[in-house]
Formats: structure tokens, C-alpha cells, sequence
């Protein structure tokens, strides 16, 4: 009895020693670890519940390891895309570089030939107007047929127009590549507006137009290129004239406001801009077309040019417009080209584009 007492002892110290081990070699790694179990007592219950379990690890073991070496694949085909897309941003800001130096040498190129062009043309217009203004004024005899008188005067006129045209173009095309020569001086500005008004009065009584001026009542010097700034306000007055119909009204004002900038106003009663035309106007050729601008004379450079010549100056002009009720134009100059009472009469620069804005 004691024998088989001893004998079951060992056995079952055995067995659970064997459990023991097998559950410490799982513990180190070994997931192939199993029990062979042929009791059905509670040490080979426990031998099957721990073939179950490890079963279960294995296999979720397993489903881990997928997953990660998944997540590994998509780590590499991203840094794979990553490196692929810096590869293409780079080729891409290579192209748009070597564009962006095509566009800038066609520029150059585009504004070299049209100041050599207008050079070229200018060279014997000026000999034109030169000689049909001597024989206009009859300087070397009389000329006495009147109608060769009449031919003259229209080749006069006709080549004075075409001068301020080319003249006109090659402002844009200086205007557009940045080399517009600015000569600033002081004047007061709403002298420089009356000088236009004046010069445009007789244009303005041949269509019974009304000119009333509202002017700044001290006076608003201001330190500007005074010979660009005429060419503007002419562009706008003349528009203006040319725009309104018989017995209409222009109304001319100037003033500084709230903010010290120093204002124009120029603001008729004519023909008008449709709304969805106004978006073109400030675009060299972007004419209106209808039938009262079709039977006007004008290439459509007028207002581009007013703008960049404006904005040279550090400005800005604005056109609101209703169709048939009128047109106003406003241009805006910065105050710090007021002049200092410390400031000398003259100034000579040459400014970009754009190198001043409005403080
Ligand atoms: N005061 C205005 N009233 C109505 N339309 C205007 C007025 N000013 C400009 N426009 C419209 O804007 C267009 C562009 O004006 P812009 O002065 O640039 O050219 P233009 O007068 O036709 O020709 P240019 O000034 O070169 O002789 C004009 O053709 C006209 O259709
Ligand atoms: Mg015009």
C-alpha cells in the first residue's frame, strides 16, 4: 500500500514536472509546445487547456506577424512615393524655372523690339512732321491752293496722332518690363489738373460739354513726375469728353482725405461701362464695344497706361461706371509724396514698379 503510494507520488510529481518545463520552454519562445495527454484526470485537463491556449497564441502570434511585415511593406512603398514625389517637385520647379526664364526673355525681347521699333518709326515721323509743319506755315513761300493747305494740316495731324501712339506703346511695354523712367518734382497738384482741364476746354465747348471744377481750397504740393502725371489726368479727362454725348457734364475735383492721400476725381454723366465690360478696360486694347465707342477714335491704350503709371508713383485708380448714367474715375496718390517744407525742388529717379505703396 505505502508502495504504490510512493509510486503514484513520483508519477505525479512526473507529470507536473513535465507541465512545468514545457510551460517554461512556452515561456521562452517555443510556441510549438504541446503535451501529449492520454488522462483525462486534472493534470491532463490542465495539459489540454494549455494545448488550447497555445493554439490560440500561435495563431494570433502568426496574424501579428502578417500585420507588422504588412505595415512594413506600406512604411517602404510610402517612403518609396515620398522620395518619388520629392523627385517630382524638384523636375517641376526645374521646368517652371527654365518657363519663368523663357517668359522674362521674351519680355525683354518683346520690349527691345518695341523700343527699337518705335525708335525706327519715330526717327521719320519726326522728320514728317517736322517738314509738313514748315510747309503748314509756309515758312519757304506761299502755297496757294487751299486744298493742298487742308492735306497738310491732316498729314500734321495725322502724324502727330500716330506719334503719341507709339509713344503710348512703348510707355506699356517700359511700363511692363519695370523701366519707367520716374522724374519727380514739386508741384501743386491741382494746378496740374486746372492746366489740364484747360488744355482740353476747347475739345469739350465743341460738344457743348460742361467742365466744373470743385477744387482743394489751400494748396496740395505734392512731389510727383509731373509730365506722367498730365499724361494720366489727360487720358481720363479725354475719355471723359470722348465718352459723354452733347450738353453733358464732367465734374473735376481735388483733395487729400482722411488718410492724407492726395485725390482726383474726374466723373461724367455719359455713355457708361456695362458692368461685366469693366474687368477689361485696364487691359491694354480692352475696348468696349457698341455702337457710340465704334464711332470713337482710340486703340484701347489710354487707361492701361494710366494705371502703370499711377502705380509707378505709388498709386492707385479706380473707374466705377453705370451704363448709360456715367463714369468716375478716381485716382488715389500716397501722402508720403507730400512735400516736407525741408524738400528740395527737384528730384531725379528711376523707380521700379511698384517700389512705393500707399502708407
Ligand atoms: N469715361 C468713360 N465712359 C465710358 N466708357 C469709357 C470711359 N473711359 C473709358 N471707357 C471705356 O474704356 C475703354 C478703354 O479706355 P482707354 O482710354 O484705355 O482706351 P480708348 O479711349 O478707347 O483709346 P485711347 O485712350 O488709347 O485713345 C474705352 O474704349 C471705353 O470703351
Ligand atoms: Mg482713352
Amino acid at each position: 500500500m505505502i508502495l504504490l503510494a510512493i509510486w503514484l507520488a513520483t508519477l505525479l510529481s512526473r507529470r507536473i514536472s513535465t507541465l512545468t518545463k514545457g510551460l517554461h520552454n512556452f515561456q521562452l519562445g517555443d510556441l510549438e509546445t504541446r503535451f501529449n495527454n492520454e488522462n483525462n484526470d486534472e493534470i491532463g485537463q490542465l495539459a489540454d487547456a494549455f494545448n488550447d491556449m497555445a493554439d490560440r497564441i500561435q495563431v494570433g502570434f502568426q496574424l501579428l506577424q502578417e500585420e507588422i511585415e504588412e505595415r512594413r511593406m506600406t512604411e517602404r512603398a510610402l517612403e518609396h512615393s515620398r522620395d518619388h514625389l520629392d523627385d517630382r517637385v524638384k523636375e517641376r520647379t526645374e521646368e517652371l524655372m527654365v518657363a519663368k526664364e523663357m517668359a522674362e526673355d521674351a519680355s525683354i525681347a518683346k520690349t527691345d523690339f518695341l523700343a527699337n521699333m518705335s525708335h525706327e518709326l519715330r526717327t521719320p515721323l519726326n522728320v514728317i512732321i517736322g517738314f509738313s509743319d514748315v510747309m503748314a506755315r509756309q515758312m519757304l513761300g506761299p502755297i496757294t491752293n487751299p486744298k493742298y493747305l487742308e492735306y497738310i494740316e491732316d498729314i500734321l495731324n495725322s502724324s502727330h496722332h500716330l506719334l503719341g501712339l507709339i509713344n503710348d506703346v512703348l510707355d506699356v511695354a517700359k511700363a511692363e518690363s519695370g523701366t519707367l523712367t520716374i522724374n519727380n518734382t514739386v508741384i501743386d497738384l491741382t494746378e496740374l489738373v486746372t492746366s489740364c482741364a484747360h488744355m482740353l476746354d476747347d475739345v469739350a465747348k465743341n460738344k457743348n460739354l460742361e467742365i466744373i471744377g470743385n477744387y482743394a481750397d489751400h494748396p496740395l504740393k505734392i512731389c510727383v513726375d509731373e509730365l506722367r502725371l498730365k499724361q494720366v489726368v489727360i487720358n481720363v479727362l479725354n475719355n471723359a469728353i470722348k465718352y459723354t454725348p452733347q450738353e453733358g457734364t464732367i465734374k473735376v475735383s481735388t483733395r487729400r482725405n482722411k488718410e492724407q492721400h492726395f485725390v482726383i476725381n474726374i466723373e461724367d454723366n455719359g455713355i457708361g461701362i456695362e458692368h461685366d465690360d469693366i474687368h477689361r478696360i485696364f487691359e491694354p486694347f480692352g475696348q468696349v464695344d457698341s455702337a457710340y465707342t465704334r464711332s470713337i477714335e482710340g486703340v484701347g491704350l489710354g487707361l492701361p497706361l494710366s494705371k502703370k503709371l499711377i502705380e509707378a508713383q505709388g498709386g492707385t485708380i479706380m473707374l466705377e461706371s453705370t451704363i448709360d448714367k456715367g463714369t468716375k474715375v478716381t485716382i488715389i496718390l500716397p501722402a508720403n509724396l507730400a512735400v516736407q517744407p525741408s524738400q528740395k525742388e527737384n528730384f531725379e529717379e528711376t523707380l521700379p514698379l511698384s517700389s512705393q505703396k500707399l502708407s
